[in-house]
């Protein structure tokens, strides 16, 4: 007895064990590959637990699908840009199948399944990690790949902490976090794109899942990076380019580029929650002008509603809102105005009723609508992820045609509610693949933004301005983006700068953030650093919350005045290089506010703490914010030569300098070889500049060139090529600048150039063709009263450059500088 016992309890525990395993396994592992089909430049695998679809998408991009369900024809939200025909080799052997474009080789292993990419001679960029490679645990899918030594993590959209994300976890699902810590996660948008760096390689990731979708990057382990999505299918883009700014590029190519933005939308915007009634918001706009702060928006936050209520204006406070909207329009001011997602539930309401009628309210699985109670009290919401929602929307957004709008502020759209928390069982349409909200949660804002974008496109006569709080990968396509309600303290703007930046890395150019903080009061000092930060953000907003003290540029003294007078000025006259770079990034998906791992992504330096705040303004001018509260600063200066913006010394690149700091200037470098075109000072860009464009250029070793482009700022003609672009280029080796001939049927404004050469100090003349010129030698101010751009200097005492100067005609011309 006590032997058949001894044998067979452990056989039989075995077998159980092992039935046990397989069936109670939380983790379904994807194992071994079974079958492979390959056509043109697609591989359809069959593995043990998993189908497999890897697509050459162009020589630069690698498509990866995995689903446990056989994969069916999909559909995103994020991705515009199709697969490219491209000359891919696709082969297999009995343990291998490698695919080999021009830029990049691809090799799946087979036993187990896992996928490693390659540089073409054979450099390791990415892999999976072998053991744990994809797994499911439940719907929940995961990626993890092996962590490289020193690798380094940069991107992810909007997200707090160090610009380099090495040694952190990040969770993609939209919420709106009032106040927000600076360490805080999730924020209100969601990207799930991010760019490794390692061994001077650089490569992008973009997760297309709109689940929740979690990141690590090495954080707790020293094993691997991971990314997966809470439910959906594993749907990532491998991207590989040498230089990191193509591997944005390429994530644009598929997710999209902005439009051209009005002009009006880079000049300052006031606002505040909230102006009214007409009185104060008139009195806003006259003390700007009367001030001489230049500025172009003025925005209406909630109270301009009745009650809250969606396309209804406070006819108390506003009687004749398109009136006052055409009396601003004459001072050179734009209204935009806030549209939140939540109609409120009023029987007899026109918008209530007609989104009744229309059938456009999201709803429970048994048809009841869903409702969350928001400004205006119990709310329904409309399903901006139907064509029917975003066409009823479209209709309804010409009630701000009507009265005058130019902008529209989606805001409260992650959806925020009181309490903010929707059930997992609210169904959404999804164009057609009707899902959950655990799968339309983190697309809802960018719906939204995408609707009104769209429906002012068809109702207003110009380009519309959107803005949003919440959105997703490919927001770029329709809306700019803010972040949300900071707080008015000196780290919030610090981190405000690494939010913009990384979002910039993350295909988003046109970003802001709630300038001298929303809740709380700014000391004084801090808000006149963020007004002079603001100068060099993409979009120039200050706003402050309902219950903080006045944050208009004259309400901190006369001191703090004149300072952000001077830098909205500044800002001002830099809007031709301004706009020119918000073009560059309709082009290439660059940003415009470059965080300085984009041009020097293998010095190690940009990522350190102490300097990860620097960023470009374009990309010829670096901003490097400090505290207020500082004395002194420590800047890293890149490779190259810079300059003093205020005062033109150079300083070597490759050096960490210390430097005293003042709070009438933000330290700003220009980088040596730069073009900087600059207009004279105006008050509102519907105020024409003088006809001379003043072109700074910079001496440096390495040639440069500048896209010069300029439309009328407003209208679709460019699209009809009515713009006007020229390259200009700056060539040391033989020190000439040449400003081609320009494209385009547009006229400039401009007749005369006004050439500004900065470290030229032994240059006398130019020569023109058989022209010489003789140079004139002068100073000029960036800062104070130069506003007018005139080089000959002005009666205020702040610091100026020493520069040669020429006036020239503007037209194609090759000039040659003379100096030894
Ligand atoms: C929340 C937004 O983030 C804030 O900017 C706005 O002022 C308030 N909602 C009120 O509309």
């Amino acid at each position: 007895m006590k032997k058949k016992y001894s044998v067979i309890v452990p056989v039989l525990s075995l077998f159980m064990m092992s039935v046990g395993y397989c069936q109670q396994s939380p983790v379904i592992n994807v194992g071994n590959v079974t079958a492979v089909k390959i056509e043109d430049q697609k591989v359809s695998i069959t593995i043990t637990n998993a189908n497999a679809e890897v697509t050459v998408y162009t020589p630069s991009v690698i498509r990866v699908r995995m689903d446990r369900k056989v994969l069916v024809p999909d559909f995103s939200y994020a991705v515009v840009g199709k697969p490219i025909a491209v000359k891919a080799n696709i082969k297999q052997t009995d343990t291998e199948i490698d695919i080999i474009t021009d830029s990049l080789k691809a090799v799946i292993q087979k036993q187990p399944f896992s996928i490693a990419y390659y540089t073409p001679d054979g450099q390791v960029i990415n892999e999976d990690d072998k053991g744990l490679s994809t797994s499911w645990v439940n719907e929940s899918v995961t990626d993890y790949k092996t962590l490289q030594p020193d690798e380094h993590f940069i991107g992810l959209g909007e997200k707090t902490g160090n610009l380099d994300r090495t040694g952190s976890g990040y969770t993609n699902w939209n919420s709106d976090v009032y106040g927000y810590s600076i360490t805080q996660d999730p924020l209100y948008s969601s990207i799930p794109f991010y760019i490794g760096i390692h061994h001077g390689l650089s490569y992008g990731i973009f997760l297309d899942n709109t689940y929740q979708t979690d990141f690590n990057f090495g954080a707790s382990t020293n094993r691997f990076s991971s990314f997966g999505a809470r439910g959906g299918e594993m749907n990532y883009y491998f991207i590989y380019h040498k230089h990191l700014a193509d591997i944005i590029t390429s994530y644009t190519y598929l997710t999209g580029r902005m439009p051209l933005p009005p002009m009006w939308s880079l000049g300052y915007q006031q606002n505040r929650y909230s102006y009214y009634p007409e009185a104060e918001v008139m009195r806003i706009a006259h003390t700007l002008r009367e001030k001489h702060i230049p500025a172009d928006g003025i925005t209406l936050d909630i109270h301009y509603m009745d009650k809250y209520q969606l396309f209804t204006w406070n006819k108390n406070r506003f009687p004749d809102p398109a009136g006052m909207n055409a009396e601003l329009n004459k001072l050179g001011f734009k209204t935009t105005v806030i549209v939140d997602p939540g109609i409120k539930i009023a029987p007899g309401a026109p918008a209530y009723e007609s989104g009744l009628k229309n059938d456009v309210y999201i709803k429970y699985p048994d048809g009841q609508p869903y409702v969350g109670a928001v400004w205006p009290g119990w709310c329904n919401f409309n399903d901006f992820t139907s064509q029917k929602g975003r066409d009823w929307w479209h209709s309804q957004v010409k009630f701000f045609a009507e009265s005058g709008v130019s902008g529209i502020w989606n805001d409260m759209n992650e959806i925020a509610t009181w309490g903010s928390k929707m059930p997992d069982n609210v169904l959404f349409d999804y164009d057609g693949h009707q899902t959950s909200h655990l799968q339309a949660h983190n697309i809802y804002g960018m719906q939204m933004a995408r609707s009104s974008y769209e429906g002012a496109l068809m109702q207003f006569k110009e380009r519309p301005f959107i803005l949003t709080r919440s959105g997703f990968a490919g927001l770029q396509r329709y809306t700019a983006i803010w972040t949300g309600d900071n707080r008015a303290e000196e780290d919030h703007m610090l981190q405000g700068v690494r939010l913009m930046n990384s979002l910039g890395l993350s295909g988003v150019s046109f970003t802001g953030m709630d300038i001298g903080g929303f809740t709380g009061n700014p000391t004084t000092s801090l808000y006149a650093r963020w007004m002079e930060l603001g100068a060099f953000i993409p979009y120039y907003r200050n706003h402050t919350a309902f219950n903080s003290k006045a944050a208009e540029p004259w309400t901190f003294g006369e001191d703090v005045l004149d300072i952000t007078r001077n830098y909205i000025s500044l800002r001002y006259q830099l809007l031709p290089y301004i706009y020119s770079g918000f073009y560059e990034s309709t082009q290439n998906g660059l940003p415009v506010m470059r965080s300085l791992a984009i041009d020097y992504t293998f010095d190690p330096k940009v990522l350190w703490a102490d300097y990860q705040n620097q960023f470009e303004f374009g990309n010829g001018i670096m901003v490097a914010p400090f505290e207020s509260t500082k004395e002194y600063g420590k800047i890293y200066f890149p490779e190259g030569i810079w300059y003093d913006l205020y005062n033109g010394l150079q300083e070597a690149g490759k050096q960490e300098k210390i430097v005293p700091l003042s709070l009438n200037k933000l330290p700003v470098y220009v980088k040596g070889g730069s073009i900087i075109p600059m207009q004279s000072l105006v008050q509102s860009t519907a105020e024409q500049p003088v006809d001379t464009l003043f072109v700074h250029v910079y001496k440096g070793t390495t040639a440069n060139h500048f896209v010069y482009y300029e439309d009328d700022g407003k209208s679709f003609a460019y699209q009809k090529g009515d713009f006007y672009k020229r390259l200009i280029t700056f060539n040391p080796a033989n020190h000439t600048i040449i400003f081609n001939a320009a494209e385009g049927s547009y006229k400039t404004h401009f007749k005369h150039i006004k050439l500004i050469l900065h470290g030229f100090d032994q240059a006398n003349t130019i020569q023109t063709g058989n022209d010489q010129l003789k140079l004139q030698s002068g100073s000029f101010q960036f800062l104070g009263a130069a506003a007018g751009g005139d080089p000959q200097g002005s009666a205020y005492p702040t610091e100026s450059c020493a520069v040669k100067w020429v006036t020239i005609d503007n037209s194609a011309i090759t000039i040659q500088i003379n100096y030894k």
